[in-house]
């Protein structure tokens, strides 16, 4: 009988641990970035605007970096964020989280200085490597120097540690300098100890950045190259479910998943998936190597399919057109003519309400409808639709934003906002808005991309 009872004590003990046990996925939480301090619609919606086209402009137009050959990251934010845990002990330290690029930097050192930076007028946090055990610089002869610095003569790179005295060469791997469109960022490269939830990562490469111009916080690449976050840790699937944009500044979260499955409640969502496709490489393109292309095949508006030449749908064989999922974008971009025929497609078939001129200047959004007097608002379904069959049918508030009480307007930008639009990368680049009480997942094991509506909370 004592045997058998302390058996089922044993069962139920490991039982209880199992999931412990053979749990292998990390959560983090995911919070909005305060991007601005207004409450007032018309200036918060046509501020998510102009950082849309700005970020749009950066993924088109990566400025040609001086000295490092990290792709472009955003400057400005209606994007989420993350805390991640670096040292020994480990100290918290705010990330942007971002699949449109890869490096990782964090402000680093008490003199770090920053201008142009804070948003809300709080100090930005530092990592202080003096209070770290674990912390490296990362040498000029290490390999993964070369993932900053790829010359191809590793002697005018590591001048002090040719023979005969390179094996113990102390000289480290040279400063970064990443130029963003209208910000930078530039520091040493330490190797650090990643603290998560559930395991310790030694030896992650991360920027320690000691000067920055237009940059709120840290950045945690999570895109395709070999010193994103994903790639450093051998991640083989993230997922995130998109609080909607309603939660803005109520510092509520949600999580992201990295290695494992979602799960909201008991129940494990089925997704749609379609494939995660790579950019052609080419050399003067291969900024465009670190995005997430999806196959987005056509859009439809009311049931009728939108007019959109080949060539923006399918990249080129300089890399340019195609789709792209951004986590760091916040409305969705289309180049001028992808946006025109979507404009065109609601202009036509909304007949009940008024557009609002005057309010799509004052915006920077178009169309904008005058709802005012009507009880009930219905407009035509958007959906788009992905190469494998998989659909998104986005959910109203999706892509209707509210300004006041009286005016919607369709809340994704174009560069025609903006003047003239030349064939360079991506021609559409799915942002967060747009996938609010989403689940996304980038399952790179599979190379895929899946996504599911779900309230997120
Ligand atoms: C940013 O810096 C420039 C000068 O470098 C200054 O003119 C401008 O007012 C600054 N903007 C903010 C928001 O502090
Ligand atoms: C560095 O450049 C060489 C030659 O251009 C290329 O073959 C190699 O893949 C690059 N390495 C990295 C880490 O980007
Ligand atoms: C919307 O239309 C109503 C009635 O037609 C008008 O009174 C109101 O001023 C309009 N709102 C805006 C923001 O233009």
């Amino acid at each position: 009988m004592a045997l058998n009872s302390s058996f089922h004590l044993f069962v139920s003990i490991l039982l209880f641990l199992l999931p412990l046990i053979f749990s292998t996925s990390t959560t983090i939480p995911l919070t909005f970035f305060h991007s601005s301090s207004t409450r007032d619609p018309y200036k918060h919606l046509s501020h998510l605007a102009s950082l849309s086209i700005s970020r749009a402009h950066h993924i088109k137009f990566p400025q040609k970096p001086s000295i490092s050959t990290t792709p472009l990251a955003p400057h400005s934010y209606g994007a989420y964020s993350i805390s991640l845990n670096f040292g020994t002990p480990p100290q918290s330290i705010p990330f942007i989280m971002d699949t449109g690029s890869d490096f990782v930097w964090f402000p680093c050192t008490k003199r770090y200085t920053c201008n142009n930076c804070s948003v809300t007028g709080q100090e930005i946090p530092s990592y202080i490597p003096k209070a770290s055990s674990s912390v490296q610089i990362l040498g000029c002869m290490n390999p993964k120097c070369t993932w900053i610095h790829n010359t191809t003569d590793p002697s005018t790179r590591c001048k002090d540690c040719q023979l005969p005295n390179s094996a113990n060469c102390k000289q480290m791997c040279p400063p970064y300098l990443i130029l963003y469109g209208s910000g930078s960022t530039s520091g040493l490269t330490l190797v650090e100890t990643l603290d998560l939830p559930n395991k310790k990562v030694p030896n992650v490469v991360v920027g320690c950045s000691l000067f920055s111009t237009h940059q709120p916080a840290g950045i945690a690449g999570f895109g395709r190259g070999v010193s994103s976050i994903p790639s450093q840790l051998g991640i083989k699937k993230f997922s995130y479910c998109l609080l909607s944009r309603n939660y803005d500044d109520s510092g509520k979260s949600s999580n992201l998943v990295l290695d494992g499955a979602y799960n909201s409640g008991k129940k494990t969502a089925i997704l749609s998936y379609t494939p995660l496709l790579k950019n052609p490489l080419v050399p003067e393109t291969k900024s465009l190597s670190v995005y997430y292309y999806v196959g987005l095949r056509k859009i439809t508006v009311g049931g009728q399919k939108v007019k959109i030449p080949y060539k923006f749908l399918i990249p080129d064989d300089k890399g340019n057109g195609g789709t792209i999922v951004d986590s760091g974008t916040t409305l969705s971009y289309m180049s001028y003519d992808v946006f025109e025929s979507v404009l065109k497609a609601f202009s036509d078939q909304v007949k009940y309400f008024k557009r609002d001129v005057e309010i799509e200047t004052q915006i920077g959004l178009k169309p904008c409808f005058n709802i005012s007097g009507h009880e009930k608002v219905s407009f035509p379904d958007l959906i788009f639709h992905f190469k494998g069959g998989a659909e998104m049918k986005l959910p109203l508030a999706n892509y209707f934003a509210g300004v006041g009480n009286d005016v919607v307007c369709l809340a994704m930008v174009s560069s025609n906002f903006y003047g003239s639009d030349l064939f360079n990368g991506p021609s559409i680049i799915l942002g967060s808005f747009q996938m609010q009480n989403y689940q996304v997942e980038f399952d790179l094991k599979n190379e895929r991309f899946g996504f599911k509506q779900q309230l997120c909370k």
